[in-house]
């Protein structure tokens, strides 16, 4: 039998891309903040909830942003996953702050509240969790733990599109949430993102950081009759031509999400008796989280066996990957970081996690990955 390869992602599109993109090289204004960029800014509004979201060239860049917006400086401590992108780290350690590694919790695999608290001391400036395969940290508590310490709150949102937690849509909860339109991401524009801004004394800056640190935006509006340099910046937003990809993917946004979810809920399903039988752990969801397919994962009982499993359906054509070194034992999570003690729960999902297939146009094959990884723990 020459079964196809089942790749672990694949962007997909709407249909509708390639007509935006015609109309905006058409109008011969392909610059930044276009009608395009209104249009699919209006659109993410809807969508999350978050007045006058504004679009970047990447989440790394609204990390950037963030980490900008809250003055971070040498000293400052920033206390965040160790299990996480390395963005999440490098946008605080080029402003010279210390991101400071903390554990995840063994069930969600988001930042551990309780880990966050332990981690805090007088140069602690900001929390940075991050909502792993779209699915949310406990916002409640963290929420509760940057008002008692007044912290800056900044979600790292990059895999959040059209996931909430109790109502509210990722990235909307903390002072600023950071999302990625990343190829590999469910809305996918190759290189995008968007900062949400939900503390509204942080709105005026953000829109000057990311116009180089000019007030052009308040030009452009008709506010003022010429722009000039306020302060530092740079060019975080993304062209017109990227805004109309973006607005494709987003008006098919919920469609794409209803069919990433299926195959979280079919692959969920399917392994529910994997689990009774103590061969893998599915993932768990913390109250008032929902699921936006971004990612399926299993973790299994052994590195070795997680190593095997992927190993093994390579062989047949099927695409499994690990995720996440952990950056408080990378190069450079070493030398700008430290880790707040141990991080075992860490170390170890890190070497037994296994992330399956899933993305739109796969359901067909959804059975064969089933029976493969069936099979290798029969
Ligand atoms: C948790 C996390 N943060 C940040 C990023 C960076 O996103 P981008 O590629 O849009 O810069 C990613 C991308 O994979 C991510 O997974």
């Amino acid at each position: 039998m020459t079964d196809s390869k089942i790749d672990f992602n694949r962007t997909f599109l709407t249909g509708n891309e390639a007509t935006y993109i015609g109309d905006a090289l058409a109008s011969r204004s392909l610059t930044g903040d276009g009608r395009f960029t209104q249009l699919a800014s209006a659109e993410l509004a809807k969508i999350t909830g978050s007045t006058k979201p504004l679009l970047t060239h990447s989440c790394t860049a609204s990390l950037e942003m963030a980490a900008l917006l809250i003055d971070a400086k040498p000293g400052d401590e920033i206390i965040m996953p160790s299990y996480t992108f390395v963005s999440t780290a490098n946008a605080f350690v080029l402003r010279g702050a210390t991101p400071v590694f903390v554990d995840i919790d063994a069930d969600t695999l988001n930042v551990d509240p309780a880990a966050v608290k332990k981690a805090i001391t007088s140069k602690t400036t900001a929390i940075v969790p991050v909502h792993y395969a779209g699915m949310s940290a406990n916002m409640d508590n963290l929420a509760a733990i940057a008002k008692e310490n007044d912290l800056w709150l900044i979600e790292d949102a990059a895999q959040g599109m059209f996931s909430d937690y109790r109502g509210r849509h990722l990235g909307t909860i903390g002072d600023l949430g950071c999302v990625s339109f990343h190829g590999t991401k469910n809305i996918a524009t190759g290189e995008g993102g968007a900062l949400l801004i939900n503390n509204e004394t942080l709105r005026e800056r953000a829109e000057i950081i990311r116009e180089k640190g000019t007030n052009r935006s308040q030009f452009l509006r008709g506010d003022v009759d010429k722009y000039t340099w306020h302060d530092i910046g740079s060019s975080y937003l993304p062209s017109d031509i990227m805004a109309a990809t973006l607005l494709a993917q987003l008006e098919d946004g919920l469609e794409i999400t209803r069919r990433r979810t299926s195959i979280w809920n079919r692959y969920h399903e399917a392994f529910d008796k994997l689990e009774a039988d103590g061969f893998v752990r599915r993932p768990r969801l913390d109250v008032g989280a929902t699921v936006n397919g971004h990612i399926y994962y299993l973790i299994c009982r052994e590195n070795s066996e997680r190593d095997a499993l992927i190993a093994e359906l390579r062989t047949q054509g099927i695409s499994l990957t690990s995720h996440y070194v952990p950056l408080h034992s990378s190069p450079a999570g070493e030398r700008y970081g430290r880790a707040d003690g141990p991080l075992p729960v860490t170390d170890r999902i890190a070497g037994s996690i296994a992330r399956l297939p899933i993305y739109p146009e796969m359901e067909n094959q959804l059975d064969r990955v089933v029976a493969a990884v069936e099979k290798f723990f029969a």
